[in-house]
C-alpha cells in the first residue's frame, strides 16, 4: 500500500533528494530549540521512557568506578550526563549539531576533563583505543 508523505517526512530524509528542502533548512535551525520540549516535556510517555533510559544506561556504574576517556557521540542537549555517576578523567561530549552542541555547553555545568566537540559519529577523528567508554543513547 504506498503511503501518503507529509511535508515533514520529506524534510527529515535528506538523502533522498530534500537537502534544498526550505523546509528541512527551517527543521534544522528551529529543531534545537524546540529538542527538549519535543523529548523531554510535552508527551509524559516520551518523557518518561527517554529518561528511564538514561537512568538504565548508568544503572550498572556508581561514584566507585571510574573511567579514563570516555566518549559521549550523538549526545544532543546533554541530557544524559546528567545521569552519569562514575568518575572521569576526560569526557569528550559530542554531536553532529552545532546548536544542539551550544545548548549542552551552555546548560552542563562545567567539570574538570569535559569538553564539547562537533563530530560525526560515522567519521569520528579519535585513533583507535583513546576511549575506554563510549556513551551513545537514543542514536540509531
Ligand atoms: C534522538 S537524538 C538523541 C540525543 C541524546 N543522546 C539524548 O538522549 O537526548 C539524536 C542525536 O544524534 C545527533 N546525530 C545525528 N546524526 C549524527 C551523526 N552522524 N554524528 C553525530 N551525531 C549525530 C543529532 O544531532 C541528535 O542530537
Amino acid at each position: 500500500m504506498a503511503s501518503k508523505e507529509t511535508p515533514l517526512q520529506t524534510a527529515v530524509q535528506p538523502e533522498q533528494g530534500a537537502a534544498d528542502d526550505p523546509m528541512w533548512e527551517r527543521w534544522k535551525l528551529e529543531m534545537p530549540r524546540l529538542y527538549d520540549a519535543i523529548y523531554y516535556q510535552i508527551n509524559p510517555i516520551i518523557t518518561y521512557v527517554d529518561r528511564a533510559g538514561h537512568v538504565l544506561l548508568e544503572r550498572p556504574f556508581s561514584a566507585n568506578d571510574h573511567f579514563s576517556s570516555v566518549l559521549e557521540v550523538g549526545g544532543g542537549t546533554g541530557q544524559h550526563i546528567a545521569h552519569v555517576r562514575h568518575g572521569f578523567d576526560r569526557y569528550v561530549f559530542t554531536d553532529i549539531d552545532p546548536l544542539l552542541l551550544d545548548i549542552a555547553e551552555q546548560r552542563t555545568p562545567a567539570r574538570p576533563g569535559l569538553t564539547f566537540e562537533q563530530q560525526d559519529a560515522t567519521h569520528l577523528t579519535y585513533s583507535d583505543g583513546t576511549f575506554d567508554r563510549l556513551i551513545s543513547v537514543f542514536n540509531l
